[in-house]
């Protein structure tokens, strides 16, 4: 998965990548008939998966009558949604959790702190037992096991379900909102990943690959739709795998396409050794379903993909973006790219900057190789790249990538694109802000009546590296 960002949800959202804001006001308190609500206050770090997630949990917390909270201090319950795809991403959650020990310690005893997700289930009951830093862990299958964890907690105990499941995609849990400003949505499809990568964890956290019941997918595509929101996310680790009875990932997507031509749909993540032809043609045929693809590379030779276990070849990959640019030639691409990893040689890194030259992404998150306890990797090969050759080769993919996504946006600077408006422009009130199928960024000056939620058409007139700006025309 990409797309890391770590967000309070119910607050600031504060990422490796962008900034952005969430609404507590989305969050729907409950007619609790005179009691008093207990409050949760829940934090989340990683992929859009676990945003997602964040979701589902607040859903399930609600219906326990739960009300959110942006202040630690009023929280009866916090949760800390985790994210151990990189050592330093695990490291800021540790960080966090002495935070949180802080305030219990100090100002609230009776605070339950509870992680949840990936490092729950790396890490769990060291945790609890060794660290002392948490009253309750909870894997990303457990979530329905909340209330009685909590039960637990409150009689004294500490409290841990990390179970995995084969089973559960969380299909009859309708998600409670907590970003996208009513307008951008995610709908998770299918959970866990069967790949093994060998340098990725998510398999030993998120465990074995299973897709959700489609009806129950095309309903909450239908739902979203009905109350407004305009550009919806379908998430999997690995999309292209999506499988329920007779319906493949091509033709969910056009279930979810016809739901209503003014949605745009997007879907991440793209496995490049699983991406079809029929999505592409899928993708041609309608004209809602966002231009744009994310396919992870992670390594541009053949040497390296056959290290990292990708079951994919330089040429493979090559032969899927030619295939990408003649059946839509209009199409955004972005990547992930990890460098520095096990044994990597000076020609393997040229490698993968001439497939940066070759590919010429829109976009591309970029991380030095982190070394993740019990994958295929750590066991198999040394993590021997010294880290000043890391940075040095993670500044030079991204001094190349940062000029192709400069490249790209001065291509599109006299075009006129449909962008979707999602709200004010960051820096200023006076402008708006939205994006184009090509999931490019777009400012340009506010307008009488135009308003989040709406398409419009804008002439592009400048760019930066990150965003385009420009007019809106008829
Ligand atoms: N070290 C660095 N980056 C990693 N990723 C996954 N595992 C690791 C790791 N051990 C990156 C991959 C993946 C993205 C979500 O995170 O590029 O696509
Ligand atoms: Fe990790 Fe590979 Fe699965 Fe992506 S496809 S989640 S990188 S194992």
């Amino acid at each position: 998965m990409s797309n890391l960002f770590s967000s309070n949800v119910f607050g600031k959202v504060q990422d490796e990548d962008r900034q952005g804001e969430v609404f507590l006001d989305q969050v729907p308190t409950i007619d609790l008939q005179g009691k008093k609500s207990k409050k949760m206050y829940l934090e989340s770090y990683g992929c859009a998966m676990n945003f997602s997630d964040s979701e589902i949990v607040a859903s399930i917390m609600t219906d326990q009558g739960y009300t959110a909270t942006s202040q630690i201090n009023e929280a009866d319950v916090v949760f800390i949604n985790t994210c151990s795809i990189r050592d330093n991403a695990e490291q800021k959650i540790r960080a966090r959790l002495k935070e949180f020990k802080i305030v219990k310690q100090r100002h609230k005893p009776d605070m339950v702190v509870g992680v949840l997700g990936c490092m729950a289930e790396r890490l769990k009951a060291k945790l609890l037992e060794e660290e002392k830093l948490v009253d309750l862990v909870v894997g990303p299958d457990a979530y329905k096991d909340l209330a009685n964890l909590l039960e637990q907690v409150d009689g004294g105990q500490k409290a841990v379900n990390v179970l995995l499941s084969r089973e559960e995609t969380y299909a009859d849990i309708t998600p409670v909102r907590l970003g996208g400003n009513g307008v951008l949505a995610f709908v998770t499809i299918m959970r866990g990943c069967d790949n093994m990568c060998s340098f990725c964890v998510v398999p030993f956290t998120r465990g074995r690959e299973r897709s959700r019941d489609t009806q129950s997918i095309i309903n909450e595509v239908k739902d979203l739709a009905a109350r407004g929101y305009k550009d919806i996310t379908l998430l999997g680790q690995n999309v292209d795998s999506y499988h329920w009875q007779d319906t493949n990932f091509a033709q969910l997507l056009e279930q979810c396409a016809v739901v209503d031509s003014t949605v745009r749909i997007r879907f991440s993540t793209s496995h490049p050794k699983d991406i079809t032809d029929e999505v592409l043609h899928t993708m041609a045929r309608h004209h809602n379903i966002a231009k744009n693809i994310h396919l992870p590379i992670q390594a541009g030779s053949t040497s390296m993909l056959k290290r990292m276990n990708r079951t994919y070849t330089r040429d493979w990959y090559i032969n899927r973006i030619d295939k990408i640019k003649e059946i839509l030639p209009n199409c955004g691409l972005s990547t992930d790219i990890i460098v520095g990893f096990c044994d990597e040689t000076d020609d393997e890194h040229l490698q993968t900057l001439s497939i940066i030259e070759y590919v010429g992404y829109n976009f591309a998150y970029m991380f030095k190789y982190s070394e993740r306890p019990g994958t295929l990797a750590h066991r198999k090969y040394d993590d021997n790249i010294p880290e000043t050759l890391k940075t040095q080769r993670l500044n030079e993919i991204m001094t190349l990538q940062h000029q192709h996504s400069h490249t790209s946006n001065q291509k599109d600077v006299g075009k006129v694109f449909e962008v979707l408006i999602e709200g004010n422009s960051k820096k200023s009130d006076a402008f708006l802000c939205g994006r184009t199928s090509q999931n490019k960024m777009v400012v340009f000056p506010k307008t009488e009546g135009i308003e989040k939620g709406i398409y419009v058409n804008v002439l592009i007139e400048r760019c930066t590296q990150a965003t385009l700006l420009g007019k809106i025309v008829d």
